[in-house]
C-alpha cells in the first residue's frame, strides 16, 4: 500500500489535526501526516504537531496583505516541496481563491460543525441554538469556492440539549469531528469516493437503520 502524503492546515487549536495525526500513525492507515502548515505563527496546534514529529510550515498571510494568489503561491510551494496529495483544513479560517480550489479540486477536505447546508460560516453553534434545532453535527466535504459547502463526504449527528450552551454543544460536536475527519480521509486516500452531480457515492459503505429522535420520549 502506497500512502497518500496529507498536509493538515490549521490556524489554531488544532484538536481535529491532533486525531487526523493519530489516526494516520496505524500502520493500515491510508494516509501520513507528512505536513502541518499554519497561517498563524504562534498556533496552538502546532506545538502539538511538533510534539508529533510531523514537520511545520507558517505561512503568514499578514505577510501578503490583501494578496491572497500571493500567500497562495507561498503555500503551494511548501505543498510541492513536500509531494503532498491531499490536504485535509482542519480549523484553518483562511479564504482560498477559486484558481486554488480548482487545483486542489477533489483532493482538499474541510470539516464545518454543523450539519451543512445548515449554518455555514462563523458561530454554528449559536447559529443552531437561536434556530432551535434539536439534532446538530459535523461534515466533512470537499473544498469549493463558497465557504463551508462543497459534495458531503461524511456527517456525523448529535443531540441538542435543552439549555445547551454554546460551548456546551460545541464540546459534544467535537468529540464527534475527531471521530469522523480520520473515516472520512480514509474513504478518499483509499481512492472511494466518487463524485456524480455534486455528490459524493461512496463505493463499499452502507447506510446506518438506526434514527436519532429527539427529543427522547
Ligand atoms: C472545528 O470545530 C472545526 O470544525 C471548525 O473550527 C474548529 C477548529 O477546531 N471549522 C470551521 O468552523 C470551518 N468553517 P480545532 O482547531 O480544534 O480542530
Amino acid at each position: 500500500m502506497i500512502r497518500k502524503r496529507i498536509a493538515i492546515l490549521i490556524s489554531g487549536r488544532g484538536s481535529n489535526m491532533a486525531a487526523l495525526i493519530e489516526a494516520a500513525e496505524r500502520p493500515d492507515y491510508p494516509a501520513e501526516t507528512a505536513l502541518v502548515v499554519s497561517n498563524v505563527a504562534d498556533a496552538a496546534g502546532l506545538v502539538s504537531a511538533r510534539d508529533a514529529g510531523i514537520a511545520t510550515a507558517v505561512i503568514d498571510h499578514r505577510r501578503f496583505g490583501k494578496d491572497r494568489a500571493a500567500f497562495e503561491a507561498a503555500l503551494q510551494g511548501v505543498l510541492d516541496a513536500n509531494a503532498i496529495a491531499l490536504i485535509c483544513l482542519a480549523g484553518f479560517m483562511r479564504l482560498f481563491t477559486a484558481a486554488f480550489v480548482q487545483h486542489w479540486q477533489g483532493r482538499m477536505l474541510n470539516i464545518h460543525p454543523s450539519l451543512l447546508p445548515s449554518f455555514p460560516g462563523l458561530d454554528p453553534h449559536g447559529q443552531a441554538l437561536r434556530a432551535g434545532v434539536k439534532i446538530s453535527g459535523a461534515t466533512v466535504h470537499f473544498v469549493i469556492p463558497e465557504t463551508d459547502a462543497g459534495p458531503i463526504v461524511m456527517q456525523g449527528a448529535v443531540a441538542v440539549h435543552d439549555g445547551d450552551t454554546a460551548d456546551e454543544l460545541a464540546a459534544r460536536v467535537l468529540g464527534l469531528e475527531h471521530h469522523i475527519y480520520p473515516l472520512a480521509l480514509k474513504l478518499l486516500a483509499e481512492d472511494r469516493i466518487r463524485i456524480a452531480d455534486g455528490r459524493c457515492l461512496i463505493d463499499g459503505a452502507a447506510a446506518p437503520d438506526e434514527a436519532l429522535v429527539v427529543p427522547k420520549l
